[in-house]
């Protein structure tokens, strides 16, 4: 049903694995689009009590945004990409009533970052990555990371993370907040699914008003999320961000001009 995503529905627990290992399971528009429908999956399908999302492979979650699909755009463009991961995807998850976990067994970087922390709560397998390197390719997280990323880890380590583009492992991140557990890479899914089915154990009404709430406590500013799509598509309306991209694709180091 699904040409890049894996999924399996098992004791109340679909378990979503982002599946194009080949290229380190980058969102592309596909991907983007059969995650929504994923989603719709989970809202609708009552047999669907809680979910858990992954990455194929040993190697990573989700590597970013397929860098590849952004030759081609402009500022409208890029903003266009943002907000349509946002509406399809990010906040659906963070805003769904049942709780979604990600299980983050490898390179977890730019929006594949960005995809686990708009998750109600985040493990790790001890090989796990983190970073938002957007600055690397002359952009900078438009996902929802520079909102996220600071509400759970605060604002000095997020603008730290998000300035340098450094990665940090799975223990720093689970020191920070950013993940509640670190597993051997063989126990990652169960340990987590463990945790999953003990919440499907308790009241699903009231499991689904206390993320709400929670949600609410940790809500980013209201204009942070619109201002950061905006920002997201004017920087491909730079030479910085040509340069970046196409750095990244050509495999060399990138120069640039601040233009
Ligand atoms: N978008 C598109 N393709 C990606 C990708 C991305 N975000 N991340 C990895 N890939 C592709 C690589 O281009 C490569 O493809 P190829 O085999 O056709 O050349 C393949 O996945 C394997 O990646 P590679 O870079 O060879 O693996 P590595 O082990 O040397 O490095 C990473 C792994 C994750 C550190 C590196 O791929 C990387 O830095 N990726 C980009 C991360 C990023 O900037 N994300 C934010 C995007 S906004």
């Amino acid at each position: 049903m699904y040409t890049t995503l894996l999924t399996q529905l098992e004791n109340g627990v679909l378990t979503v694995t982002i599946n194009r290992p080949d290229k380190m399971n980058a969102l592309n528009k596909d991907v983007i689009a059969e995650l929504g429908q994923v989603v719709d999956e989970i809202y609708n399908n009552a047999e669907i009590k809680t979910a858990l999302f992954t990455g194929a492979g040993e190697k990573a979650f989700v590597a970013g945004a397929d860098i590849s699909e952004f030759t081609t755009l402009d500022k409208d463009g890029g903003m266009e990409l943002a907000r349509r991961g946002a509406d399809l995807v990010f906040n659906r998850i963070e805003n769904c009533s049942k709780p979604i976990v990600a299980a983050i067994n490898g390179f977890a970087l730019g929006g594949g970052c960005e995809l686990a922390m708009s998750c109600h709560f985040r493990t790790a397998s001890e090989n796990a990555k983190f970073g938002q390197p957007e600055v690397n390719l002359g952009l900078i997280p438009g996902y929802g990371g520079t909102q996220r990323l600071t509400k759970l880890i605060g604002k000095g380590k997020a603008m730290e993370l998000i300035l340098t583009a450094d990665m940090i492992g799975a223990e720093e991140a689970k020191s920070l907040g950013l993940v509640n557990h670190v597993f051997p890479i063989a126990d990652l899914v169960t340990k987590t699914k463990d945790i999953l089915l003990k919440i499907q154990t308790k009241a699903p009404i009231a499991v689904g008003h206390s993320i709400a709430l929670v949600n609410d406590a940790s809500n980013c500013h209201p204009d942070g999320l619109a201002h950061e799509i905006e920002r997201f598509g004017a920087c491909f309306a730079t030479e910085d961000t040509k340069e970046g991209v196409s750095a990244f694709l050509n495999k060399r180091k990138a120069a640039f001009q601040g233009k």
